[in-house]
C-alpha cells in the first residue's frame, strides 16, 4: 500500500502520471516542451490546483534552459510570453499563475542568464518541496478535527495526485491510515469526466482507505442514509472573503451540509488563495468542452449536436463552509478578517526569509 506520486523531476526530466488513463493504465509519461505542458494541463493529463501549478513551474524551467540569448532583458521577455502562454491553459486555479509568478520574480532579480536558468529550476523544485510539506500540515490539522471512523464525503480528486503528494482534502486520510486511524469515505463520481470514481477512488485504494463510490445525485440520500458526519473538499481560488472555487458540484455538498447540518471544511494550501480579489463573483469559471458530457468512452449518450453548458467549477459562498484547512492552521469565520489576518502573518515571515 502506497500513496500514489504524479510528478516526478528525475535527471532534470519532467515525469507525469497520466491522469487521463487511469485507473486502467498507470502510465508515466515525459513532457519535454511547453506545448507538451501546456497540452498535459488542458487536457488533464495533470490536474488539481498545485499539480497544475507546479507543472507548469517546472514546464517554464525547463524551456527556459533553450532560450538562446546571453541578454538578461531578452531572457525575461521570452520568459515573460512563456509564462503567459502557459498561464492561459487554465483559467481557475490561482496556483497556476502563482507559481508562474514565483518564476518570474526569481529571474527579475538576476542579471546573468547562466544562474537565471539554474535558479528557475531551483525554484520549481522549491514549490514541489513546499507543496508537499503544505499537505503533510494540512492532513495534520484536518486530522485533528476527525473522531476514529469518522463518515465523510467528498466530491473530485484533491488528493495526492493533484498536489505533490498527500493532497489537501484526501490528506487526512493518507495520513490516518499512516497513524492507524480508520474512516468511512464516500467519494461522489463527479461528472462530467469522473474525478471522483477514476483517481479518488483509484488513490484510495492504493494506500488502502475504505472508499465507497456514490454518484452525485446520490450524496443528498446518502447523507442521511449512511450518517455523513463532515463534508471535505479541495478549492482551486479561495477569494478574501473565503468565497471558494472548486469542482462543480461542491456547491450541491455545501448547501446540503447546511440543510443536515453538518461541517463543511475546504482544505487548502495559501497558494491557493487570491487576495486580490474581494468575493467568488471575481472569480473566472472555465468551460470546457461539451464532447466531456456527451460522450463517455467514445459512445454518445445524447445526440451529438445537443446545447451543452459545461461549467467546470462552482464558487460556494463563505457562509456555507465551516472552517477552511490550510498547512498554517485552521481558519474559521469571520473569513474577511481572518483569512487576511493569517496570510499576512505568512506573507510577513516570506518578506524577511528573502531578505
Ligand atoms: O478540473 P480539475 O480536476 O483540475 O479540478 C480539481 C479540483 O477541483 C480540486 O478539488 C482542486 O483543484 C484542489 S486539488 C488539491
Amino acid at each position: 500500500m502506497s500513496i500514489p506520486l504524479s510528478i516526478k523531476w528525475e535527471g532534470k526530466q519532467l515525469i507525469i502520471l497520466d491522469q487521463q488513463k487511469l485507473p486502467h493504465e498507470i502510465v508515466y509519461i515525459k513532457l519535454e516542451t511547453l506545448k507538451d505542458v501546456y497540452e498535459a494541463i488542458i487536457t488533464l493529463k495533470v490536474r488539481g490546483a498545485p499539480a497544475i501549478g507546479i507543472t507548469a513551474a517546472y514546464g517554464l524551467a525547463m524551456e527556459a534552459q533553450n532560450y538562446k540569448t546571453n541578454s538578461m532583458i531578452d531572457f525575461l521577455e521570452i520568459l515573460e510570453k512563456d509564462a503567459t502562454y502557459l498561464g492561459k491553459s487554465r483559467p481557475t486555479a490561482v496556483n497556476l499563475v502563482w507559481a508562474l509568478k514565483r518564476l518570474l520574480k526569481v529571474a527579475s532579480h538576476m542579471d546573468n542568464v547562466l544562474i537565471a536558468k539554474e535558479l528557475l529550476v531551483k525554484e520549481a523544485m522549491r514549490i514541489h518541496k513546499e507543496d508537499e510539506e503544505s499537505c503533510q500540515n494540512i492532513g495534520e490539522f484536518a486530522l485533528s478535527l476527525f473522531e476514529d471512523k469518522t463518515k465523510v464525503m467528498t466530491i473530485c480528486n484533491a488528493g495526492s495526485i493533484a498536489t505533490a503528494k498527500y493532497g489537501t482534502a484526501l490528506a487526512p486520510f493518507h495520513l490516518g491510515k499512516e497513524r492507524g486511524k480508520e474512516f468511512e469515505v464516500f467519494a461522489c463520481e463527479t461528472r462530467p469526466v469522473f474525478q471522483g470514481g477514476r483517481l479518488t477512488v483509484w488513490e484510495l485504494q492504493q494506500s488502502g482507505v475504505d472508499v465507497t463510490l456514490i454518484t452525485d445525485s446520490m450524496a443528498a440520500h446518502t447523507i442521511g442514509a449512511k450518517g455523513i458526519e463532515a463534508i471535505i473538499v479541495g478549492a482551486d481560488r479561495i477569494a478574501k472573503n473565503g468565497d471558494t472555487a472548486n469542482k462543480i458540484g461542491t456547491l450541491n455538498l455545501a448547501i446540503l451540509a447546511s440543510v443536515y447540518g453538518i461541517p463543511f471544511y475546504v482544505a487548502a494550501p495559501s497558494s491557493t488563495f487570491d487576495l486580490s480579489i474581494n468575493n467568488g463573483e471575481e472569480i473566472p469559471i472555465e468551460e470546457r468542452k461539451a464532447e466531456e458530457i456527451i460522450i463517455i468512452n467514445d459512445k454518445a449518450i445524447a445526440p451529438v449536436n445537443t446545447k451543452v453548458f459545461n461549467p467546470a467549477f462552482d464558487v460556494t459562498p463563505s457562509k456555507y463552509i465551516s472552517a477552511i484547512i490550510t498547512e498554517k492552521g485552521i481558519i474559521y469565520p469571520n473569513y474577511s478578517e481572518n483569512i487576511s489576518t493569517q496570510l499576512a502573518v505568512s506573507n510577513e515571515k516570506e518578506k524577511i526569509y528573502e531578505n
